[in-house]
C-alpha cells in the first residue's frame, strides 16, 4: 500500500475502497504511518466527505484498531445514547439508572469536556470517591450485577481515534461528518450494543451551530449504525439555551438527583425521558412511544430509577452521603428589561471554564463547585435589575465573568415564543 496514492485519490473525490481505508487507518494506529499524512488524508475527507459505505468501513477500521466488550451474558438488550454535547447536558447520569431500572443493561462510555462543552465524567467525579475508570472487567461485572456503568474509555478501546482526534484537534480537521461519525460510533459500536441512541444537538452552545448540519450529522450516525448492525435512530434538538437550569459539575449532580426525585426542570426531564423512549422501542422492551413514555414516569415516582443511580454510584466507589452542598452563588442582574431574545450559550460555557468548572489545557484540575445557574429561558419576560444567572465560583474571578455573561442575553421589547426542544426524529 502506498500512502500518498491513497491521499491523492481521496483529494481528487473518488471513493476509498474498505481494504484502502483499513490499512491507512492501522498503518496509522501502529506507527507506520506518520502525522504528515494522516493529516493530509484527513484534510482531504474533510474537503471532499465520504460516502456511507466508506463512513461505515472508517468506522468499522477504528473500532477495529482496538479491543471491544464482550458480553458473557446477553440476557437483556445492551443499549446506549450519546450525545454531540452542549452546556447543562446531564441526561445521561438520568437516563443510564433509569434504563437499567426498566430492565435493560447500560454500558456507557462517556467522556471528558470538549471545548465549551461539559463531560459527563467530570461531572459525576464531583461525586468524592466516584471512579470513571473502570478497567474493562469491572465495567462488564457492574453492568451484569447493576444494569449500568458509567466510565471512560479505556486504552485499549479504539486507539484509532485517541490518536486521530489529537491529530484532528491540530489540524483544522475536527468539523468534518465523516471523521465525527467515525470517532463517535466506534467508541459506541465497542460496547457491542443492540441499541443506540443519538441526541445531535444544535444551536448556540452546540458543536453543529446550525439545524441543517446537525440533520446531516444525525443522518450520517444513524446510517452508519444500522449498515453496521445497531439499532440506532437520533433525535436533533435544541442547544440555543443551557439544558435544565444548572450548568457545572457538582450543581449537574445535584439537578440530576433533584430529577430523579421527580422534581427537576420539564427540558431535562422530557430531553432524558424522550431518549429513554427511542431506546426501549428500538430494543423491544416497549411497543411504542407512548407506552414507553408511561414506563419511564413509573420508573422515576416508584423511586426506582434513584435507587438504580445510588446504586450505580455506590458501585463505581462513590459516596454520596459527602455530595458537597450546592454552593452559594451570586446574581448576574438584567441591564435593561425586555424579553429574551436569544442567549450565546457558548460563551456560556466558556463563564464556566474561567470559572475553573473547566479545561484551558489537558492538565488543569476542575473546581467541581464552580459553575452557573439559568434564572431565565429564551422568551421569559425580565424586568431590569432581575437575575438572568446565579453564579458559582472563585470570588476574585466573579467579576470578570458577570460581565462576559451578561453580554451573553440579547432582549427584545416583541414578545418572543419558547424554543421547541426536540425538532426532529431521525430513524
Ligand atoms: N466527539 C467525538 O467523540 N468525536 C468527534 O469527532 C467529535 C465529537
Amino acid at each position: 500500500m502506498n500512502p500518498s496514492l491513497i491521499i491523492a485519490k481521496k483529494r481528487d473525490g473518488h471513493a476509498l475502497t474498505r481494504e484502502e481505508i483499513t490499512g491507512f487507518v492501522h498503518g496509522y494506529t501502529r506507527g507506520q504511518i506518520p502525522d504528515y499524512q494522516m493529516s493530509a488524508l484527513a484534510m482531504a475527507i474533510f474537503l471532499r466527505g465520504m460516502s456511507v459505505q466508506e463512513t461505515a468501513d472508517l468506522t468499522d477500521a477504528m473500532l477495529q484498531s482496538g479491543v471491544w466488550l464482550v458480553w458473557s451474558r446477553r440476557d437483556r438488550p445492551l443499549v446506549d445514547k450519546h450525545s454531540t454535547g452542549g452546556i447543562g447536558d446531564k441526561t445521561s447520569l438520568i437516563l443510564a439508572p433509569l434504563l437499567a431500572a426498566c430492565g435493560l443493561a447500560v454500558p456507557m462510555i462517556s467522556g471528558r469536556g470538549l471545548g465549551a462543552t461539559g463531560g459527563t465524567l467530570d461531572k459525576l467525579e464531583a461525586i468524592p470517591g466516584f471512579r470513571t475508570n473502570l478497567p474493562l472487567a469491572e465495567m462488564e461485572s457492574t453492568v451484569e450485577r447493576v444494569g449500568c456503568v458509567i466510565t471512560g474509555a479505556s486504552a485499549e478501546i479504539v486507539p484509532a481515534d485517541r490518536k486521530l482526534y489529537a491529530l484532528r484537534d491540530v489540524t483544522a480537521t475536527v468539523p468534518s461528518i465523516p471523521l465525527i461519525t467515525a470517532s463517535i460510533m466506534s467508541k459506541k459500536l465497542a460496547e457491542s450494543l443492540d441499541a443506540l441512541a443519538l441526541d445531535v444537538k444544535f444551536g448556540s452552545g452546540a458543536f453543529m451551530k446550525s439545524l441543517a448540519d446537525a440533520r446531516l450529522l444525525a443522518r450520517s450516525l444513524v446510517d452508519t449504525g444500522r449498515r453496521m448492525g445497531v439499532r440506532t435512530s437520533a433525535l436533533v434538538t435544541d442547544m440555543n439555551q443551557p439544558l435544565g437550569r444548572m450548568a457545572g459539575n457538582l450543581v449537574e449532580v445535584h439537578e440530576s438527583l433533584w430529577t430523579l426525585e421527580g422534581r427537576g426542570p420539564a427540558d431535562l426531564w422530557d430531553c432524558t425521558r424522550e431518549l429513554a423512549a427511542e431506546l426501549l422501542v428500538l430494543a423491544g422492551r416497549a411497543g411504542d412511544h407512548q407506552s414507553a413514555r408511561r414506563l419511564l414516569d413509573e420508573k422515576l415516582a416508584s423511586g426506582a430509577a434513584l435507587a438504580k443511580f445510588r446504586e450505580m454510584v455506590a458501585a463505581q466507589g462513590g459516596d454520596l452521603s459527602r455530595l458537597p452542598p450546592m454552593p452559594l452563588g451570586s446574581e448576574v442582574p438584567a441591564g435593561r428589561a425586555g424579553f429574551v431574545l436569544s442567549i450565546h450559550t457558548e460563551q456560556l460555557g466558556h463563564a464556566i471554564i474561567e470559572l475553573g468548572g473547566g479545561r484551558k489545557v489537558m492538565s488543569d484540575t476542575l473546581d467541581h463547585a464552580a459553575g452557573l445557574e439559568m434564572c431565565v429561558r429564551i422568551g421569559d419576560r425580565v424586568e431590569i435589575g432581575q437575575s438572568l444567572v446565579r453564579l458559582f465560583g472563585p470570588a476574585d474571578q466573579l467579576a470578570a465573568v458577570t460581565s462576559q455573561v451578561a453580554a451573553a442575553f440579547a432582549f427584545s421589547d416583541q414578545l418572543v415564543p419558547p424554543l421547541p426542544l426536540i425538532v426532529e426524529r431521525i430513524d
